[in-house]
């Protein structure tokens, strides 16, 4: 586990390096933390010196760009984004996987689907078929490395088709609202830097000054109405699953947004008006 970054909150490359000296890890995955992107050049100056495969978690930054006009996605060998519910793109359940990169294209298309090949363009199909010596009545049904079955119905490729249509201005009305609580909030609590990024944020988190601060704040919060939650899972080397295996991970930054992280509401329909409401709600400006 690495330690997170006191800027964009992802992972910490001087922290990440140490690790590349003393494990040679062959992947490395790092997260687009809640649509504000991380340092992409410096990610991919340590990719090149230590070979590893950069596997990129995009799932809550559809839409953001690095400064160079680059989307988030663009970064890893992989990425991936999430359509769950409550992102920028929802198909309810769901997701999807970039890259440029043939080899993995393919070993992704079987993957989702039980491990067989039958989604592979004909070329690569008929090269898996003749390398295996596999016969025409057993083709369809081979399966070439172990897979899941994970393929979107219809019905919600439908949901997300029609959604693309305003996936710009969905990117641009959550910058807009991550823009206008950063502006009334600043001084007050803590929150990422995006620097000269364009950050699409699917929520505002920000941390208290203190637990104490963080329990004011979600009281007068959850007071009016005005949903709130953890800081994405907080430290997740605090979490049992983890703990239990290999001990709790402890590092200031990762307990910071343990302890003092909190999520504000954003999605496209919010209005700057009520960002100004939910803020006046968190300094206590505003009684019920
Ligand atoms: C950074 C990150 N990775 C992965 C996921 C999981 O996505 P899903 O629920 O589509 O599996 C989420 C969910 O919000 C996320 O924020």
């Amino acid at each position: 586990m690495i330690k997170t970054d006191k800027g964009t909150y992802g992972i910490d490359l001087d922290h990440l390096e140490e690790v590349c000296k003393a494990d040679k890890p062959d992947a490395v995955i790092f997260v687009q933390v809640l649509g504000v992107p991380h340092y992409k050049e410096k990610l991919l100056a340590l990719k090149e010196k230590y070979g590893f495969c950069l596997l990129e978690d995009a799932c809550a930054s559809l839409g953001a760009e690095h400064s160079d006009g680059s989307m988030v996605g663009t970064v890893g060998d992989m990425s991936s984004f999430s359509f769950y519910f409550g992102h920028q793109l929802s198909t309810i359940e769901g997701g999807m996987v970039n890259t440029d990169d043939k080899e993995l294209y393919d070993i992704l298309l079987m993957l989702r689907s039980h491990g067989w090949a039958k989604d592979l363009d004909q070329e690569a199909y008929d090269k898996l078929i003749a390398d295996h010596n596999i016969d025409d009545f057993h083709r369809p049904f081979t399966f070439f490395i172990p897979g899941f079955n994970l393929r979107s119905t219809d019905l919600q490729a439908f949901i997300g088709l029609r959604q693309i249509e305003r996936a710009g201005w969905v990117s641009q009305r959550r910058y807009e609202n991550h823009l206008r609580y950063a502006s009334n909030l600043d001084g007050y609590v803590e929150f990422q830097n995006w620097g000269e990024d364009f950050p699409v944020s699917i929520s505002f988190g920000a941390l208290a000054q203190s637990d104490e601060h963080r329990r004011e704040i979600v009281s007068r919060l959850v007071e009016n109405g005005i949903e709130t939650r953890i800081y994405s899972a907080g430290n997740l080397g605090r979490h049992p699953f983890w703990v239990e295996r290999y001990g709790s991970f402890e590092d200031e930054m990762s307990d910071n947004i343990h302890t003092r992280g909190f999520f504000l509401p954003n999605y496209p329909e919010l209005t700057l008006e009520e960002v100004d409401f939910i803020c006046s709600i968190v300094k206590g400006l505003r009684k019920k």
